[in-house]
């Protein structure tokens, strides 16, 4: 695999979704998801309320970055979309971000993210958090520009249950992505220079979800690779607005 590769040549290289068994088998739900557990990371504890996603090694990928910089946050407009217990908010508000945005179709992940960073980021000259609860961007207030963006979503591309806070957490599948690109290129919300960070593994139907964002006008390009050694890849990828001269249809789709 060449990981320098970036558009169609990407979207060619990209694992097809492991067999539909062995993802069921790896994503089987956890029984203590709607019971109150903790969460401890970087020193700090978080309590997880029933319904809220823990965060595995996946999540941990992304809130590294964060908070050490390799995804820059600082004095920058950032939307941590799928918020959940709101690690990323956290570690967004110690780096320094402008703006941050904590986002989650569920009401009570959002108000988890906002009850951890009171308490572990608390007030700030310079930085302000946001909480708003609704799907993807739809509750976003009008008239706000982003500069990154990280979403660790739930990609699954089989259904592992029919418990729709499994559903929710784990398994909405590619359709979900394709709204979030849809909504980020129709309403403009990426500043200039503008990042979009998206955590996703081939349990997920990859080139649906790259093609899509293709599609709606985004280059993509792989920013870390992690071989977890079991047949399961996750790829830390980044999109960002590709210049208007560059935009082409690349399956017969939008421009
Ligand atoms: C895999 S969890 C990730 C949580 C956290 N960001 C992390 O990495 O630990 C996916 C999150 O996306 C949220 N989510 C699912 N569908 C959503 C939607 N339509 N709009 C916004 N958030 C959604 C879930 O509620 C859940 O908090």
């Amino acid at each position: 695999m060449d990981s320098t590769a970036t558009g169609a040549a990407l979207l060619d290289q990209l694992p097809p979704p492991l067999p539909a068994a062995r993802v069921i088998a790896l994503n089987q739900p956890k029984a203590d998801l709607h019971t109150p557990r903790s969460y401890t990371w970087n020193g700090w504890s978080f309590d997880v309320p029933p319904g809220v996603f823990i965060p595995g090694w996946t999540s941990r990928l992304v809130h590294e970055r964060l908070l050490d910089g390799r995804i820059e946050t600082r004095f920058r407009r950032y939307a941590a979309m799928g918020a959940g217990l709101g690690v990323e908010a956290v570690a967004a508000g110690v780096r320094g971000a402008r703006e941050i945005y904590a986002l989650d179709v569920h009401p009570e992940s959002v108000a988890t993210a906002a009850r951890h960073y009171a308490r572990l980021v608390g007030e700030r000259p310079d930085t302000r958090l946001v909480p708003v609860v609704g799907d993807v961007f739809d509750a976003l207030p009008a008239g706000v520009k982003l500069d990154v963006v990280t979403f660790n979503p739930p990609a699954v591309s089989q259904p592992v249950s029919e418990d729709p806070d499994v559903v929710r957490n784990v398994c909405v599948g590619a359709p979900l992505l394709a709204r979030f690109f849809a909504q980020l290129a129709e309403r403009d919300l990426l500043a200039p220079g503008g990042e979009v960070y998206v955590i996703v593994s081939n349990t997920a139907d990859l080139r649906t979800i790259v093609g899509d964002a293709l599609d709606r006008g985004f280059t993509a390009e792989i920013d870390h690779l992690h071989d977890w050694q079991d047949g399961v890849l996750t790829f830390l990828l980044k999109f960002q607005r590709a210049p208007k001269s560059m935009t082409q249809p690349i399956r017969g789709g939008l421009a």
